[in-house]
């Protein structure tokens, strides 16, 4: 009986632990419009060469040949929503959104928690390698078989406990430490890292930004 019960724990235990929840729970969702979406893309395009908004879609896709943010930088060809409005230096924030990369587009940050102690200049990033996704290179993996399907993410940012949160489905995956830093945004899209695909896309939808008063 007593070994019965302690299996019926060990099993409610592991349960709560891969059900899946929402963690958007106990956050205040903040307003967000257009002005809260800055578009990063290559200098020399204009955003409707890299980015569309359809029925709801953002869709942001950049090529390994493209130009850089910035002209004369040295980084690689990004098309990203920076959200803004919403920078941080403190208390806990949640990032949720619904992403999709089709089948081919690797070796590419789809996601990130920006601002770090220099040299770093994220805290975190969710990369796509070879069909999973990533914390960042080295990993742990996120999620595998991630390509032409959406996914639920949520990313909690404990900042003064210098922790985080990434849900994936509603199944948290991750803890991942914070990495210091001052001031926070998050960013989604495509940001080309080394190694990555000629083409590279993602696509996001349902983007919140949340809060804890
Ligand atoms: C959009 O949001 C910004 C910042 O939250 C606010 O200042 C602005 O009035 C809003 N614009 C519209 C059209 O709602
Ligand atoms: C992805 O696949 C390529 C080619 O097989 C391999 O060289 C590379 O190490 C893989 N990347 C990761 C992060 O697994
Ligand atoms: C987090 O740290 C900031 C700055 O040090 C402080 O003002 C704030 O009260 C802290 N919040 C919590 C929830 O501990
Ligand atoms: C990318 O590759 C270059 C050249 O091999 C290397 O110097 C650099 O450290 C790599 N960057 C990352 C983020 O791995």
């Amino acid at each position: 009986m007593a070994a019965l019960l302690i299996f019926a724990c060990l099993l409610l235990m592991h349960l709560a632990c891969s059900w899946p929840v929402d963690p958007t729970k106990g956050f205040v969702e903040l307003p967000l419009n257009k002005s809260n979406f800055h578009n990063d893309k290559p200098y020399d395009l204009p955003v409707s060469d890299r980015y569309s908004f359809v029925d709801g879609v953002h869709k942001l896709w950049v090529y390994s040949t493209d130009k850089p943010l910035f002209k004369n930088s040295a980084t690689k060809p990004r098309s990203e929503i920076r959200i803004r409005g919403y920078d941080y230096s403190s208390g806990v924030w949640q990032f949720e959104g619904y992403g999709y990369v089709p089948c081919g587009t690797t070796g590419v940050c789809i996601m990130q928690v920006f601002g770090a102690t220099p040299p770093r200049a994220t805290t975190l990033m969710l990369r796509v390698y070879n069909g999973s996704l990533y914390y960042y290179k080295a990993g742990p993996v996120v999620l595998e078989n991630i390509y032409d399907r959406w996914f639920r993410v949520n990313v909690i940012h404990y900042v003064n406990a210098s922790k985080l949160q990434v849900y994936i489905d509603g199944v948290l995956k991750l803890e991942p430490p914070g990495h210091g830093g001052t001031n926070h945004y998050f960013k989604f899209g495509v940001y080309g890292e080394n190694d990555s695909s000629y083409y590279m896309e993602s696509r996001w939808k349902g983007i919140k930004v949340l809060t804890k008063m």
